[in-house]
């Protein structure tokens, strides 16, 4: 009877510790699985003429969300989305391999540094001492100039949440290069979440007194299809205001109002249905490549412009800390580069919003401060939103 009765007690502290030795490794299972809903895997991507191994990290979500981003200019290479019908395509213009990039890109995905758009005639001053930057657009500086931002290789790290994963890009620019001054160590934080968010986070800081504006670069196509342009996604940006442009595409200083003009994007807008209007700014852009001037300046990150597309139903939301956007749609894509599903880029088969500070800041004092001081930090924050409808 005592052996029967040991026995059953030995049976039942057996019963309790499988039990719950099962129920921890449920736990773990659970734990590891939110863990897992976006991940992040690194792979080679190749290696430049002067021996830089350059890796792809791939950013994924369990709504359907891949971004796959190089460290070779930071630069974006895919972001695929789902549509009305749950299908993920890829919405963003680039190459499928490092040679491409290197060889032709007219800033596809890439981080632009120091400087995104123009600078006048490449000069500007800062205490009474004269800069002198590339002129490496007509007789303007562009982008940062030879060797900007989207042709280095940044340092990357990774990071993973529960709801997140992150890829942590640093790039530190000498003192003077590309003819700017200070040594600018510069930060951008991709994170990528469940909601279908990117999060781009830009932080810089200087040993001397310099200039910044950073940005990305991203050609977007929301129909997953480039060989389609981008003429009847409808796009709305808040904004009342927009820079018009000299012959060269530097602002004249002019803040116009975008009421009656074909900049007016107040309320959602095929892009295409007034760029061919009879308008001498449109003319000068060759249709739009103009900065907005944003509404809501004091309200931190706030949404300033929305893109739908009709066909697939996607619908890319734009927000940002920037005072300005560059709206340009594709007019220099000449078909003549690689498209990564076969084909060319065709003009406008991308449109780009570039959040930013406005174009040639330096040389126009009633434009909002790019001057970046040593003990400051310049710090942006843009979030690229996807959903249906
Ligand atoms: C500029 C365009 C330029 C393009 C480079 C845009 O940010 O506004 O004028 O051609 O970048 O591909």
């Amino acid at each position: 009877m005592k052996f029967i009765k040991q026995f059953f007690y030995g049976l039942s502290l057996l019963v309790i510790v499988i039990f719950s030795v099962m129920c921890k490794d449920e736990k773990k299972k659970e734990v590891t699985q939110k863990i897992e809903k976006v991940s992040i895997e690194k792979n080679e991507f190749g290696t430049t003429p002067d021996g830089g191994k350059v890796d792809r990290y791939t950013l994924k979500n369990s709504s359907g969300m891949t971004v796959d981003i190089i460290t070779y200019g930071g630069i974006i290479t895919s972001i695929k989305v789902p549509n009305k019908e749950g299908v993920s395509e890829d919405v963003v213009l680039g190459y499928d391999n490092l040679g491409q990039y290197l060889e032709s890109s007219p800033y596809f995905g890439a981080i632009i540094g120091r400087y995104g758009n123009r600078i006048a005639k490449g000069k500007f001053s800062l205490d009474g001492m004269e800069y002198s930057l590339a002129v490496n657009n007509g007789e303007n500086h562009l982008h940062g100039g030879i060797k900007g931002f989207d042709k280095v290789i940044w340092e990357a790290s990774e990071e993973t949440g529960e709801n997140y994963a992150a890829l942590k890009l640093v790039y530190l620019s000498k003192d003077m290069e590309e003819g700017y001054p200070g040594s600018l160590n510069t930060t951008v934080t991709y994170t990528l979440k469940e909601d279908n968010s990117l999060d781009m986070a830009y932080e810089a800081t200087t040993d001397k007194k310099t200039i910044v504006n950073l940005t990305n670069h991203s050609y977007f196509n929301l129909s997953g299809d480039f060989s389609k342009t981008v003429l009847d996604q409808v796009l709305s940006l808040n904004a009342d205001k927009y820079l018009p442009v000299d012959n060269t595409l530097i602002p004249t200083g002019e803040i116009a109002d975008v009421e009656n003009t074909p900049f007016n994007f107040r309320e959602p807008t095929p892009i295409g249905s007034r760029i061919e209007a009879d308008d001498d700014q449109l003319k000068k852009g060759g249709g739009y490549d103009h900065c907005w001037v944003l509404n809501g300046q004091d309200k931190g990150h706030r949404l300033i412009g929305t893109v739908y597309d009709p066909g697939s139903g996607r619908v890319l939301e734009v927000f940002t800390t920037e005072p300005g956007v560059q709206f340009y749609s594709g007019n220099f894509l000449d078909g003549t580069l690689p498209a990564k599903q076969g084909g060319t880029y065709k003009k406008r088969s991308g449109f780009c919003l570039e959040t930013q500070h406005y174009p040639d800041s330096p040389n126009q004092l009633d434009f909002p401060s790019v001057v970046l001081n040593p003990g400051e930090k310049y710090s942006s924050k843009t979030t690229f939103k996807f959903s249906t409808k």
